[in-house]
């Protein structure tokens, strides 16, 4: 492993934007298809991964939703989940906040409860034998109507203690913040924390309205935040969290390349980034190459990953205890690490990695 894998590896580090149905490998997709005696409509994991070619979000939502059909009890979604933080525990991930999307599958005909139950019992699991902590964000679907989202928040009513706020998700263009200022509103008056995707695909107005109308706490993705100065300069002043999204970025086309990803002009801005895997088994990576491949694209520097690893715990719904307790283990970490100047000055033949880049 290279010096930047390395210190990547051993950096702690929370995902904030991770949906678990979007970590549902082919190979799971076909051992639950089986399972549960669903057909899928591919033969074999290759051309599963064959299908994973995206030109925009919708071209994958389309793909993600099938495959999350394959999931029907809460031994799947035990299992699902528990894959999950097996996977994240060794890119060093301490803390996860994961996102659900219930009405996918209450739409099915499953039950609320089931989805809980699962992901309850994973999530426990993962804390006693991973040492990872998580928390629970329930997604309203965006393509569907506001009372909808407003009978999944009422279904979710005995679980509000185990569920730490709500995001809103899916098809992005065309589903403005807007339309779910109720929902939102009584979402906040039950104690629950607020985040939405905007500035995915959707233009920086979804952002503005995000904060304005539905208060969140967090932006997930923001994007195209930068095309609006002023939302920049509120965002900063805020000092709130944006939970970026690279490989996501580059496998649905929000940009061209990851050496043109926003994420350094992020930081040199001020903007509270954080990296994170968004959907890992479509996308092509989980938290630690979401991680290593944008630090190689952008040559982030030490100084700059350390930052990007401390907000993804100061934008974390952790009590102030924890994260405290967090950010002393990233200083603890770094004070140990070899100094840049020690370290391999260039990647290894054979290697996927680099050094970590001086400060300029
Ligand atoms: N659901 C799962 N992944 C998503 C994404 N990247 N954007 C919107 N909705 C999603
Ligand atoms: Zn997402």
């Amino acid at each position: 492993m290279s010096t930047l894998a390395e210190f990547i590896q051993g950096l702690p580090k929370a995902e904030l934007h991770l949906h678990i149905e979007g970590s549902l490998e082919p190979e799971l997709m076909f051992e639950l298809g089986r399972r549960n005696a669903i057909a899928l409509p591919f033969k074999t994991v290759e051309e599963v991964r064959a299908a994973y070619a995206f030109s925009n979000l919708q071209d994958f939502l389309d793909i993600y939703y099938q495959g999350a059909g394959v999931l029907l009890t809460a031994a799947d979604f035990h299992d699902l989940a528990m894959a999950y933080f097996r996977r994240v525990a060794a890119d060093g991930c301490r803390h996860v906040e994961l996102f659900f999307d219930p009405q996918t599958h209450t739409d099915r005909g499953i039950a609320f409860s089931v989805v809980m139950d699962g992901l309850l019992a994973a999530m426990a699991e993962a804390e006693r034998t991973l040492g990872i902590t998580s928390a629970l964000i329930l997604c309203f679907l965006r393509h569907l109507d506001e009372a909808a989202a407003s009978a999944t928040l009422k279904a979710a009513e005995p679980y509000l203690d185990r569920i730490a706020g709500v995001g809103l998700d899916s098809s992005e263009v065309g589903h403005p913040p807007l339309k779910f200022a109720r929902v939102f509103a009584a979402a906040r008056a039950k104690g629950l924390k607020l985040v939405a995707h905007a500035g995915e695909e959707g233009p920086p107005e979804y952002v503005w309205e995000a904060l304005d109308i539905l208060d969140v706490d967090r932006i997930d993705h923001g994007n195209r935040a930068l095309e609006d100065p002023a939302l920049v300069k509120r965002l900063v002043r805020e000092g709130k969290t944006l939970t970026v999204c690279p490989l996501s970025n580059l496998k649905l086309c929000v940009v061209g390349d990851l050496k043109d990803h926003p994420l350094r002009t992020m930081l040199d801005l001020g903007l509270r980034a954080t990296i994170n895997s968004d959907d890992p088994a479509y996308f092509g990576g989980y938290l630690g190459q979401n991680w290593l491949q944008t630090a190689q694209a952008l040559s982030l520097t030490r100084a700059e990953l350390v930052t990007l690893a401390r907000n993804s715990f100061t934008g974390s719904f952790l009590p102030p205890d924890a994260v405290a307790r967090h950010l002393a283990a990233i200083d603890a970490y770094v004070s140990r690490f070899p100094p840049v100047g020690e370290m391999s000055p260039k990647p290894q033949a054979g290697d996927n990695g680099g050094s970590v880049r001086q400060e300029s």
